[in-house]
This record gives C-alpha cells, sequence and structure tokens, in this order.
C-alpha cells in the first residue's frame, strides 16, 4: 500500500474512532496502573514492563508501590534493598538507572517529577515510548507510545511490509503513530491500543473474528496476518516454530514457493504459520484459526501431527502438520497452487516436509 493511501483520512479517522469505541465498550483489562495519573507509579510501572510481561510484572509493581509508594522512599533507600526487590528482572543497568533518576528527582528537582515530554525524555534511563506513555497517561500529552503491540496492530491494519527494526521503519510507524493519536484523549488512546494489541491483535492466533478493525484490516483482507509485522532480525532467530497447514482439496495439496530472503528461498512447503513461541494445536483451536483468519468455516482438521524439531547450523526448528480437508477452494488461500497429490514428490521441499512426506502415503 503506498504512504498516500496509508494516510487516507477515513482509514485513519475509522482507526480510532473504532479503536476508542473498542475500549469503551469491550476492553475489560485490569491492571493497578491503568488511569494511574501519579507519574511516579506510571513510570514505574513501564520500567518493569520494559523487562517482564504483565502477568509477571504485576508482583513487581505491587512490591515496590508497597516498598516506596513515594518517589522519595525510593530515593532515600539504600542501592541494595531495591536491587533485592528488582531480583529476577534482570538487565541490572535498568535498576541502576532507576534509582539515579528517583534520587535526581527527589534531591535535584526538589521532589517534582517533570511535566512535560521533552523534560521526561531528558532523565536518564527514559526513551521515546517511556516519555510519550507518562506524559500522556499523566499529563495527557500528545504523544503516542510506539511499542511491540503498536507495531503489530498499525502493520497489519494497513498492511506495512516495512520491518519495524530499520530506521525507515521506525520512523513510518512512528509518525503513522502520532497521526492515529485521539489527541482529545492521548492516555485514554495510548492505553488502548496497547490492550488491543495484548488481547485482540494478539501476535499468534489473533482474535480477527471480534475485532473491530477488521472491515479495513489490509492484513485481514490480503490474508497477511501471520506474516505481518516483519523484523529483519526474526530471520536469525535461534529458536523458530513453524506450523504447516496442509490444505487438501480434490485430491490435491496446497504449496507455495518460499520468497523471502530466509531459510529456504525458493523451495516449497505448505501453508505456514510460524510463531515466536510453541503454539498449542488442537481441532478447536485449528477450527478458531482457520474461521477467524481464513473466514473458513466448513473444514473436517483430519490430522493433527506430532511435533517434530530439526536443528539447523544456527536455528533450531520446531515443526508440526496439520491436515485440513476443504470442500470449497475459499478467497483466503489463493497465494495457493494446488498439486495433485500424487505428484507432489516433484516439487523442492526443505528437509523437515520431506522427511514428513516420508511418513505418510502421498
Ligand atoms: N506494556 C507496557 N506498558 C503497558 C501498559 N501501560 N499497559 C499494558 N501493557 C503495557
Amino acid at each position: 500500500m503506498s504512504i498516500k493511501n496509508r494516510l487516507k483520512p477515513n482509514l485513519n479517522t475509522f482507526f480510532t474512532q473504532q479503536l476508542m469505541l473498542w475500549d469503551n465498550q469491550e476492553n475489560n483489562r485490569k491492571m493497578p496502573w491503568k488511569g494511574e495519573k501519579d507519574p511516579y507509579k506510571i513510570w514505574l510501572s513501564e520500567v518493569i514492563l520494559q523487562q517482564t510481561r504483565v502477568e509477571q510484572g504485576l508482583d513487581y509493581y505491587n512490591k515496590f508501590i508497597e516498598t516506596f509508594p513515594t518517589i522519595g522512599l525510593l530515593a532515600n533507600a539504600k542501592d541494595e534493598s531495591v536491587f533485592k526487590l528488582w531480583e529476577g528482572l534482570g538487565y541490572y543497568s535498568r535498576c541502576r538507572n532507576l534509582l539515579f533518576t528517583a534520587r535526581y528527582i527527589a534531591f535535584e528537582l526538589g521532589g517534582q517529577f517533570p511535566n512535560n515530554y521533552d523534560a521526561i525524555l531528558n532523565l536518564k534511563g527514559v526513551g521515546p515510548y517511556t516519555a510519550a506513555a507518562i506524559s500522556s497517561f499523566a499529563y495527557e500529552q500528545p504523544y503516542a507510545v510506539v511499542d511491540g503491540n503498536v507495531y503489530r496492530v498499525i502493520a497489519r491494519y494497513f498492511g506495512i511490509e516495512k520491518p519495524t527494526d530499520t530506521n525507515e521503519g521506525k520512523e513510518l510507524f512512528a509518525a503513522l503513530a502520532n497521526k492515529l493519536l485521539d489527541k482529545t484523549q492521548p492516555g485514554k488512546y495510548n492505553q488502548a491500543i496497547m490492550d488491543f494489541g495484548a488481547t485482540i491483535c494478539k501476535p499468534a492466533l489473533p482474535l480477527c473474528n471480534s475485532c473491530v478493525l477488521a472491515r479495513n484490516c489490509a492484513a485481514k483482507i490480503n490474508s497477511q496476518v501471520n506474516q505481518l509485522p516483519i523484523k529483519t532480525k526474526t530471520i536469525s532467530r535461534k529458536k523458530r516454530w513453524i506450523y504447516y497447514m496442509v490444505f487438501h482439496y480434490k485430491g490435491s495439496i496446497g504449496i507455495k514457493q518460499r520468497m523471502q530472503k530466509d531459510i529456504w528461498q525458493g523451495l516449497n512447503e505448505f501453508y505456514a504459520i510460524e510463531s515466536s513461541a510453541g503454539l498449542t494445536w488442537n481441532i478447536e483451536t485449528v477450527n478458531d484459526w482457520l474461521q477467524n483468519q481464513m473466514g473458513i468455516s466448513k473444514a473436517n482438521v483430519s490430522k493433527i501431527s506430532t511435533v517434530r524439531t530439526q536443528q539447523l547450523t544456527h536455528q533450531q526448528i520446531t515443526s508440526q502438520f496439520i491436515h485440513i480437508q476443504l470442500n470449497q477452494s475459499p478467497k483466503s488461500l489463493q497465494g495457493l497452487i494446488w498439486i495433485n497429490e500424487k505428484e507432489l514428490k516433484q516439487f523442492a521441499f526443505p528437509r523437515i516436509i520431506t522427511a514428513y512426506m516420508e511418513t505418510f502415503n502421498t
């Protein structure tokens, strides 16, 4: 999609309005820092959440707030007692920065947390993401947060294939995120988009069926939900999970060529869902996926293979094969070519697939 299209006002307006409506009517995610106006507590929650997932972060946040309810108390604490609370979160330079900044605010700024984006950004250990979170949540300043959730939601909605981990990609996503921001309620909007990314537009198996943006979501329309967002660095990831959906239709199997610059470029494969963590597949989750992402409601899940692992030189690939019998060829599978099962062996596949194929009769 061109930049011009991406910035089409009606697509943007639809996005923002639907997201806010979803937040008002459907978002029931509860977290102790939600709606918090104390910049110290917001800052603390964001620093912890950079280190860990929300479920685990809750305990750390509660412990910190109980022990140090104000920035002054944190500033006056012994290093050792703060490190003790941080234990298990790792990356101790973040904890040192936390203490340094607490002391700077308490002793140099008279205990007054800076009250605008630029001044917050100047604090040690605070980057654009945290500055946007604090300034919007505490002071309703119009700065959009751009975190992994935001990359994912925006990349999918607009169908953006630019990698999120390049300078060009970062600039593009940040500009778009600020265009989409609801400037009248930036704090509420920022929390809404993160919650939306965490509960609906999830990394793996997002809930496209109940998504209020689906109607205009480029990734949904073009069946790219699992492919977006793109990161250049994922390619060298050490552990990867690839789930192959083996679609059967009238005696043929759907395959496609791997075009991306990655392992197995040019070889063929079945419809692949790649994930950065293991997923659990059973008939119910496969049917949910078929319905949610592919718009397929009548299909028969005929076999789910065992999980197989293969060690390549620099990466470990875990794969699983899920066979689905179709009685129609849906639009969402237009990218596949249909090969008679008997002719499948004439095509080149990675070893992980041929090894599997040897175990079933085609
Ligand atoms: N991750 C980082 N900050 C968050 C927040 N405020 N809410 C939910 N997830 C988050």
